[in-house]
Parts: C-alpha cells; sequence; structure tokens
C-alpha cells in the first residue's frame, strides 16, 4: 500500500539575514503491506508530520519516491487524494455549515450518494460518540469533539488507507479508548490499512501491527513492539532467593537462560529474550533442585527503553526538549477536501515546495 524510497525534505528558514536549512525527513524508506496498521513512532519534531504530508501528496518531497495506493506521490496525486483518508494534525478547516452537511458534502465529493453520505455520517458520528451533534456547526463543538469530527471526515468515504497524525492528542481518555476500538475495527472488519502517527508509547503499542520508530528525521527501528523489546534488552527477570546459602546455584540457572546474571543481596537478575516462554522451565528446575523463592518478578521492557536503547535519550524528555517545533503547517485542505481541490503542483511556497 505505500512503498517509500529516500524521502527527503529540507526547509528553509529565515531568521533576520541568516538561512538555515532543516532536513525534517532525511532519507526515509518504508514498506507498508495491505491491511497492516502501522504506528509511526517519534518525538515532537521528528519528522512525522513532514512525511505524513509527502504521502499524502500534500508536500513535494525534496528528494526520493513514494507511491501510495499504487500511485506516485509526485505525477499521480489526484489517484492517491482519491485512495485515502487524511486526518491532519492540524485539523481541518470548517465553514459555518452544519457538522452533518459538512460530512455528507465531504462523502459525496468522494463519490457516494447522498444517501450512503448520510448513512455513513450517521453511523461514524454514533460510533465516534457524537450523537446529537449533526445539527451543530463545528464552532458549537469542544476541541475534542471537533478532532472527532476530523475523523469523520477522514473515514466517511470509507477509504482502504487512512493516515492518522497525532488522531488521540486532545482528547480524553474516554474517547482515546473509543477511537482505539475503532481503529482496531477498521482493520478487523473493513480490511483498511491505517497508519498513524503519535508521540505517545502506549497508543503504539496498543494499536500497531507494526513500530517504525522515527528520530530526527530518520527511521531507526521497523518491527513489531514484541520483537522490539525482545531484541533490545529483553524481559528482566529477577528472582528473590529464600536461602542466601543458594544465591551461586540460582545464578547459575538463571544464567541458562539470561545473557548476564547480576547477583545483589538476595536478589538475581537477568536479561532474558522471551520471559513468558523460558521462565516456567527456569521455574521447575529451581524447584527441582529445591532453590527455594520469596518472589519472582519479570519486567517487560517498554517502548520508551528501546527508544532509549536506540537513540541514548528517553522519549519522554526526547518530546519535551527535543527540536523546537517550526512554524505550523497550518490547516490542510488536502484530501481533506475535495479530491480535485489542486493540481499537484499548483504553487510552490518559499518555504521547500509546500502546495
Ligand atoms: N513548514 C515548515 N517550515 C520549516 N520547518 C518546518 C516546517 N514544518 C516542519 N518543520 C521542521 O521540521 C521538523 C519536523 O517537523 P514535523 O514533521 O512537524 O515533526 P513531528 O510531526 O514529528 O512533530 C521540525 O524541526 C520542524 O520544526
Ligand atoms: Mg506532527
Amino acid at each position: 500500500m505505500i512503498v517509500a524510497r529516500g524521502l527527503v525534505q529540507t526547509f528553509t528558514t529565515k531568521r533576520g539575514r541568516t538561512r538555515a536549512e532543516v532536513r525534517a525527513v532525511d532519507g526515509v524508506d518504508l514498506d507498508v503491506r495491505e491491511g497492516e496498521v502501522v504506528g509511526f513512532l517519534g518525538p515532537n519534531g521528528a519528522g512525522k508530520t513532514t512525511t505524513l504530508r509527502m504521502l499524502t501528496t500534500l508536500l513535494r518531497p525534496t528528494a526520493g519516491t513514494a507511491r501510495v495506493a499504487g500511485f506516485d506521490v509526485a505525477t499521480q496525486s489526484q489517484d492517491v487524494r482519491r485512495s485515502i483518508g487524511y486526518v491532519s494534525q492540524a485539523g481541518g478547516t470548517y465553514s459555518m455549515a452544519r457538522a452533518g452537511d459538512e460530512v455528507v458534502d465531504h462523502g459525496m465529493l468522494y463519490g457516494l450518494s447522498r444517501t450512503e453520505a448520510t448513512s455513513r455520517g450517521r453511523a461514524l458520528f454514533e460510533q465516534l460518540d457524537l450523537p446529537g451533534l449533526w445539527q451543530r456547526t463545528p464552532k458549537q463543538m469542544s476541541g475534542g469533539q471537533k478532532r472527532r469530527l476530523d475523523i469523520v471526515m477522514g473515514l466517511v468515504h470509507d477509504p482502504a488507507l487512512i493516515f492518522l497524525d497525532e488522531p488521540t492528542t486532545g482528547l480524553d481518555p474516554q474517547a482515546r479508548a473509543n477511537l482505539w476500538d475503532h481503529i482496531s475495527r477498521l482493520r478487523s472488519e473493513r480490511g483498511a490499512t491505517v497508519f498513524l502517527t503519535t508521540h505517545y508509547l502506549d497508543e503504539a503499542d496498543a494499536l500497531a501491527d507494526r513500530i517504525m520508530i522515527i528520530d530526527r528525521g530518520r527511521i531507526v527501528a521497523s518491527d513489531t513492539a514484541e520483537n522490539l523489546k525482545a531484541a533490545v534488552s529483553g524481559d528482566l527477570v529477577t528472582l528473590e532467593v529464600a536461602d542466601p546459602e543458594r544465591l551461586a546455584d540460582a545464578a547459575t540457572a538463571l544464567a541458562t537462560i539470561a545473557g548476564s546474571v547480576e547477583v545483589e543481596g538476595r536478589l538475581v537478575s537477568g536479561r532474558v529474550a522471551r520471559a513468558g516462554r523460558a521462565v516456567p522451565g527456569l521455574v521447575r528446575e529451581l524447584d527441582r533442585t529445591g532453590i527455594a523463592l520469596d518472589a519472582i518478578e519479570v519486567h517487560r521492557p517498554t517502548l520508551d527503553d528501546v527508544f532509549l536503547t536506540l537513540t541514548g535519550r528517553s522519549l519522554r524528555d526526547a518530546a519535551e526538549t527535543g527540536p523546537q517545533t517550526g512554524p505550523d503547517p497550518g490547516p490542510d485542505p488536502g484530501p481533506g477536501g475535495p479530491p480535485a481541490a489542486s493540481g499537484p503542483h499548483a504553487t510552490t511556497d518559499l518555504q521547500g515546495a509546500e502546495r
């Protein structure tokens, strides 16, 4: 569904008389299969939105190529736009129209009949917890409700490929859980391909079949959350040995499944790849040789451990102190609007190649 090779985006920023070049995306390759849910994870300023804007034809790559839903983003942008749903980070721009009318118009622009657009729109309002808001204007909605309206707009035409840029930022926990459910169903019931960006570790962990971690414009890892965690550090297994005399025996037993073992007080610990599979055998062995334990603890590494190992920084710190975010790219009219909104190279902005 998505094949990208060597995607690069540079922006030129001016501060006074000095011009600086920002390499926001620095040679990104992507391969996303049909039906996959990919979580594009990285701190603020890592290049997630910029990558998405290139894939959705809103921003022309400085270098590199991408095919999305089988079409080239540079030469077949109309076809790309018709094939996708896109929910931008900034949110859509709204007219004064009522939410329901906007949703129906939007569906009709993508070729649905009025009846189809209405029934799909109504169903999405229901599923995303917006009942009763069909007649409201977006101005009369809360931030979280507007965010969910953005998502309805991105989904009303039932696209097979959906791009979501930080979809749950600004949602309360309940709305976020609903949206997670909805995204899972898009995949399981409709076979949709979902490419979503997030800086929330738990979100990527919960939703994505595969996680791609981007840092400073480069992909630093791409695998299942499970494999990333296993490859990077393994699970930390700690045994609290009842009898101090048996510490050395316990350490020997743990060493059969752990890379290296540390002993501290009555605690014996070591990193074990896929502890869930290895620990039951260890427990049987300890039992067989009469080594009593007061406790056994398995700490699963988090994606933050993965990020830390790969980049030397914690994702949370990186998000707080990451590169300063540039000027807000502003709301996107793009695939959120009519497919024929603008030609492939309608306007060229001084900042890189916005259009
Ligand atoms: N229109 C722009 N002009 C100049 N710099 C930009 C522009 N858009 C993004 N950037 C810069 O590119 C980098 C990546 O930004 P972005 O893709 O928005 O990151 P993310 O979505 O991961 O937070 C940041 O350093 C940001 O300041
Ligand atoms: Mg972003």
